[in-house]
C-alpha cells in the first residue's frame, strides 16, 4: 500500500523530470540509499516518479524493490496470483487472527471457498439500502456539524459511516465503534505499514486481533444461544446471513472460519474505506470547476450522475497506489513487448495501480478529469485474485458519504493547518476539517 504527500496532489502537471538522472547517480554512489530515494519519492512524489518511469523504465528495477508502472504489467502481475503472491501479508495477518485469511493466501481451495462464500453474503443486490443507510448516518452527523459551521470529517464522517456501516449492515459493531476503530487500525497498520516489522506494532496487532476474535465468539454464541431460546428475529444483517448458511461438514467452513471472514470485513473496510473518501473529496475540492459541477451533480435524485465524479477523483488519488507482491519464481513480465524484463525470483514487486491509471496506452489525456473514463480500466479495488471482496458495498459507502457532504450548502475547504489532512504513518488519514456554510464561517 502505497502513502501520499498532499503537498503532489494538486500537481499533476508539474513534472521534475530528473529523478532517474538522481537515481542513477545515487546507485553509482550507493546502491541502498538509491532504493530509499525511491522510497522517499514514492512516498512524496509519486505523481512526477510514475510519469517519468512510464515513459523512461516502466518496469523499474532497483536493488530493494521493482515497481511496474504500465497498466498492461501492473494487470499481469495481479493476474499472476500463483508467481506474484501476498505471502509477505501472512504471517501478519495470520498472527492477529489466529488462522489463515484470504488476504495472506494465494491459490488455495481456502481463497475459493471462502471468497465465494464471502462474495454470497456481500450480495450486490444489498447496495439501494445499504446507500439509504449510509445517506442517513452521513445526514445525522452533517446535520450536528453544521451547527459549529465544520466537520472534522474522517473522524465525524467518514470513519463514523464506515463503523455503523460494520454494526448496521455487517453485524459487527465491536464493543464500541472506539473499540473497534482501534482494533482495525492496529491490525491494519502492522499488516501493511509496518515495513521495519517493528515489534510494538506487531504485539499491538496480536492484542488487538485477540481481543476481536474474542468478541466475535461471544456474539457468536449471543446470537446462538437467542436463535435456541426462540428469541428472534436476529438483526437482517451479514452476520446473520452466514449464521443462517449451512455448508455441508466437508466443505470445512467451521465457526471459526466465519468468525475469521467477519473480522476481515471492518479490516477491509474500516481504513481503506475513508481512506478513499478522503482522497476523492481532496481532489474534488482542488479544482473549482469539477466542484461546482460535482456539488450540482450531488443535488440529483439519480446517484450514478454524482458517483462519476468520485471515480474519477480517485483515478487522480487512488488510496492503494502501491500492491505489493512477491515473486515466486523467475518470471518473464511484459513478455514480447519492448519492455520485457526478467523478474528473478525473490523479487519485491510494487505493482502500482496509482501509475497505471495514467496510461496513456490505455487513457486518454490522462492528465484531464474527464467523466467518461471506461469502467473496466479502474484499478482502486485491485484486479485479479485479491480483487476487493467488499467492492460492491464499498461503492456505495463512499460514492453515498461523498455525495452527502457534496450536498451541504457552502462545503468548503480550509486553508492550513485544519485544511491539511493529517495521516497516520504516513497513509491513514486521521484528521481532514472542511468549513461546511459561508466561506469564512468556521474557518
Ligand atoms: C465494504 C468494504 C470492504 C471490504 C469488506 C473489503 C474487503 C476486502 C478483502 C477481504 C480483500 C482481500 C480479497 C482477497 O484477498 O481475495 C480486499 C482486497 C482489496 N480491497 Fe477491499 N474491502 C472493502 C473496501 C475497500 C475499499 C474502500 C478499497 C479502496 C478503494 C478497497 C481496496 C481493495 C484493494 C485494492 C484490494 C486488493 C489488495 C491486493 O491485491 O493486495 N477495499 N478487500
Amino acid at each position: 500500500m502505497g502513502a501520499v504527500d498532499q503537498s503532489a496532489a494538486g500537481d499533476h502537471l508539474e513534472r521534475t523530470g530528473d529523478h532517474l538522472a538522481r537515481y542513477d547517480a545515487a546507485v553509482a554512489r550507493d546502491p541502498g540509499s538509491a532504493s530509499a530515494l525511491v522510497q522517499e519519492w514514492m512516498r512524496t512524489d509519486w505523481r512526477a516518479l510514475f510519469a517519468e518511469l512510464r515513459e523512461q523504465r516502466p518496469i523499474f528495477v532497483t536493488p530493494a524493490f521493482t515497481v511496474v508502472t504500465r497498466y498492461a504489467d501492473v494487470v499481469e502481475v495481479l493476474s499472476r496470483e500463483e508467481t506474484f503472491t501476498v505471502r509477505a501479508f501472512g504471517p501478519r495477518l495470520d498472527a492477529a487472527l489466529g488462522g489463515p485469511f484470504m488476504l495472506g493466501r494465494d491459490a488455495t481451495p481456502m481463497n475459493w471457498r471462502e471468497k465465494g462464500l464471502m462474495q454470497v453474503m456481500l450480495a450486490p443486490q444489498d447496495v439501494a439500502d445499504l446507500r439509504g443507510l449510509v445517506g442517513r448516518i452521513a445526514d445525522e452527523a452533517l446535520d450536528a456539524a453544521a451547527r459549529r459551521g465544520r466537520i472534522e470529517a474522517v473522524g465525524e464522517l467518514f470513519r463514523h459511516v464506515a463503523l455503523r456501516v460494520c454494526g448496521d449492515y455487517f453485524g459487527f459493531p465491536g464493543p464500541t465503534p472506539e473499540t473497534l476503530s482501534r482494533w482495525t487500525r492496529a491490525v491494519v497498520v502492522d499488516g501493511f505499514a509496518n515495513f521495519q516489522g517493528d515489534p510494538a506494532v506487531q504485539a499491538e496487532s496480536v492484542r488487538a486481533g485477540e481481543e476481536m476474535m474474542g468478541y466475535l465468539r461471544g456474539l457468536l454464541a449471543e446470537r446462538r444461544a437467542a436463535l435456541a431460546a426462540g428469541r428472534g428475529p436476529l438483526p437482517d444483517d451479514v452476520f446473520t446471513r452466514l449464521l443462517h448458511t449451512a455448508l455441508p461438514a466437508e466443505v470445512g467452513v467451521g465457526d471459526e472460519r466465519l468468525l475469521i471472514n467477519m473480522a476481515g470485513l471492518p479490516l477491509g473496510s474500516v481504513e481503506s474505506g475513508p481512506g478513499a473518501m478522503v482522497e476523492a473529496v481532496e481532489q474534488i475540492m482542488l479544482r473549482p470547476q469539477v466542484r461546482a459541477e460535482a456539488v450540482e451533480a450531488a443535488a440529483d435524485p439519480d446517484p450514478s450522475r454524482f458517483d462519476r465524479y468520485v471515480w474519477e477523483a480517485l483515478r487522480f488519488s487512488p488510496f492503494f497506489k502501491l500492491l505489493p507482491r512477491l515473486c515466486e519464481r523467475d518470471y518473464v513480465l511484459a513478455a514480447g513487448t519492448p519492455r520485457r524484463t526478467v523478474i528473478p525470483a525473490g523479487t519485491f514487486v510494487l505493482a502500482a495501480p496509482a501509475s497505471a491509471m495514467f496510461d496513456p496506452d490505455v487513457v486518454e489525456e490522462p492528465d484531464d478529469f474527464r467523466l467518461d473514463r471506461p469502467e473496466h480500466l479502474r484499478l482502486y479495488f485491485g484486479h485479479g485474485h485479491h480483487a476487493c471482496l467488499g467492492v460492491h458495498p464499498a461503492r456505495a459507502v463512499i460514492c453515498e458519504t461523498v455525495r452527502r457532504l457534496l450536498r451541504r450548502p457552502g462545503l468548503h475547504p480550509l486553508p492550513p493547518p485544519d485544511g491539511v489532512i493529517v495521516r497516520a504513518h504516513g497513509i491513514f488519514p486521521d484528521r481532514y476539517v472542511l468549513g461546511l456554510g459561508p466561506a469564512g464561517k468556521g474557518a
